[in-house]
C-alpha cells in the first residue's frame, strides 16, 4: 500500500462556516496561495450554490491556484452539481465533492427517508457529477455513527457509480479513535471494490479527538486526510492540518508521508488567523505561542543542557525561529543565567545565587520577567554588593 498522506485543506470551506470567519474573495485568495506554497494537495474552496459569493470564490481560486485540485462541494442534487461545476470551470485539476447523510439519525430525522432511498440519491448523484468531472469524491456524512454493514453497502455503490475518493467523516466528533480506526479497516475489508478509490478520514474535534481520531484512520489504510489551519471549523473544530502533519513528520515509525511544506507551516497559520480573525490559543499544538515555550525552573534546565528533553519538534521544522524560555517564578538559577548571557552579561557562580534572590521576589509581583526589568535588576546588583560578582560586558 502507498505511503503518502494526501493532504485535503478544508479551511476555505468548513472553517469558513465559523460564524465571524468569513473571508471575502481577495483574502480567500490570498489563503489559497498561501495553502499551495505550503503543499497541500486538494483545496476546497467553497460549497458554490450557497451564495454568490461563494460560487465567484470557486471561479477565483480556480483561476490563482495552478498545483492543488480544486475541490467543490455540493449536496447530492443536480442543481448543485452543475453549480459546481460551473464553478470549477477554470481549475486546472478539478473534483467535485457530493454526499448524503449516512446514518440513521441523519436518514430518519433529517431526510425523514429510507436507507434505500438515500443511497439511491447518493449513486445518482456520483454518476450524474462523473458525466462531467473525472475526479469524485463521495462524503457520507455522519458516517461514524452509521450502521457499518450500510455504510459498506453505500461506500460500494458510489464506487461502483464512479467515486474516486471515499469519505467516512465523524461529523459529530463522537468517535473513539480505535473505533474509528476498526470502522476504517472493516470498510476495507468488507468492500470488495474498495482498491478502486482512495479512503478519506474527515474528524470533527468536539471530543478533542479529531487529530487522533485521523491518525488512527490512516494507521488503519485511510490516505487522505481532511483538516484545517489551526483547527478551525464547525463547533469545536475539525482536524488540524499541522497537527496531523507534525504527527507524521516525528512518527517516522508510521512510515506515513506528506507533500506539505512543514517549514511554512507557522506563517500560515498566522496569516489564517489574521485574516479570519479567530485567535489561536496560546497552548495550542504546534502553532500556539507557547507551544515552544520552556517556564518551570526543572524544564528550562533541562532544556538548556539537551533540547530533546523537553521538545519533540524543532520549532525551526515548522517555521518558528526559536524556543523561548520565559522567565517567571517558577524558573531557576540556569534560565537567569541564559537569559542575562543572551543581554552580554556575565556573571560568577555566587552572583547568580546573590542575584537570584532577588530575581525570585520580583517574579512573585510581576507575571513575567522581561528583559527590561534584568537590566534594572542587574543594576541594582552591581551597585550594591555585587559588583564583586558581576562583569558586564556589554
Ligand atoms: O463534517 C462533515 O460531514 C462534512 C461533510 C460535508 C464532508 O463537512
Ligand atoms: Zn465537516
Amino acid at each position: 500500500m502507498q505511503n503518502k498522506i494526501h493532504i485535503f485543506d478544508t479551511t476555505l470551506r468548513d472553517g469558513e462556516q465559523v460564524p465571524g470567519c468569513q473571508l471575502n474573495t481577495a483574502e480567500k485568495i490570498e489563503v489559497a496561495k498561501s495553502l499551495e506554497e505550503l503543499g497541500v494537495d486538494i483545496i476546497e474552496a467553497g460549497f458554490p450554490i450557497s451564495s454568490p459569493g461563494d460560487f465567484n470564490s470557486v471561479i477565483e481560486i480556480s483561476k490563482a491556484v495552478v498545483h492543488p485540485v480544486i475541490c467543490a462541494l455540493t449536496r447530492a442534487k443536480k442543481e448543485d452539481i452543475d453549480c459546481a461545476v460551473e464553478a470549477l470551470k477554470f481549475a486546472k485539476r478539478k473534483r467535485i465533492h457530493t454526499g448524503i447523510g449516512s446514518s440513521d439519525i441523519h436518514i430518519q430525522h433529517k431526510f425523514r427517508s429510507s436507507r434505500e432511498e438515500v443511497l439511491k440519491q447518493a449513486i445518482e448523484a456520483v454518476r450524474y457529477a462523473k458525466k462531467s468531472v473525472e475526479d469524485i469524491e463521495f462524503y457520507a456524512e455522519d458516517a461514524g455513527r452509521a450502521h457499518l454493514p450500510f455504510l459498506a453497502q453505500m461506500i460500494e455503490g458510489v464506487i461502483s457509480a464512479g467515486a474516486t475518493v471515499v469519505n467516512i467523516p465523524d461529523t459529530t466528533g463522537y468517535c473513539l479513535p480505535t473505533d474509528y480506526g476498526t470502522k476504517i479497516k472493516y470498510l476495507i475489508d468488507h468492500v470488495k471494490n474498495i482498491d478502486k478509490a482512495i479512503i478519506s478520514v474527515h474528524c470533527h474535534n468536539d471530543l478533542g479527538l479529531a487529530t487522533a481520531n485521523s491518525i488512527l484512520g490512516v494507521v488503519n489504510g485511510a490516505r487522505q486526510i481532511e483538516c484545517t489551519i489551526n483547527g478551525i471549523g464547525e463547533r469545536a473544530g475539525n482536524t488540524s492540518l499541522e497537527e496531523v502533519v507534525m504527527v507524521l513528520h516525528s512518527h517516522k515509525d508510521l512510515n506515513l508521508i506528506t507533500g506539505i511544506n512543514t517549514k511554512r507551516i507557522y506563517s500560515t497559520s498566522k496569516l489564517v488567523s489574521r485574516l479570519m480573525r479567530m485567535s489561536v490559543q496560546p497552548n495550542k499544538a504546534i502553532v500556539g505561542k507557547n507551544a515552544f515555550a520552556h517556564s518551570s525552573g526543572i524544564h528550562q534546565d533541562g532544556f538548556l543542557k539537551h533540547r530533546d528533553t523537553y521538545e519533540v519538534i524543532n520549532p525551526v521544522d515548522v517555521g518558528v525561529d526559536k524556543s523561548l524560555i520565559v522567565l517567571t517564578a517558577r524558573s531557576g538559577r540556569a534560565a537567569l543565567r541564559h537569559r542575562l548571557e543572551a543581554l552580554g552579561y556575565t556573571i560568577t557562580k555566587d552572583g547568580i545565587t546573590e542575584l537570584y534572590k532577588h530575581f525570585i521576589l520580583l517574579a512573585d509581583t510581576e507575571k513575567q520577567i522581561e528583559d527590561h526589568h534584568l537590566q534594572v535588576l542587574f543594576e541594582d546588583f552591581q551597585q550594591q554588593d555585587g559588583v564583586k560578582n558581576s562583569k558586564p560586558s556589554l
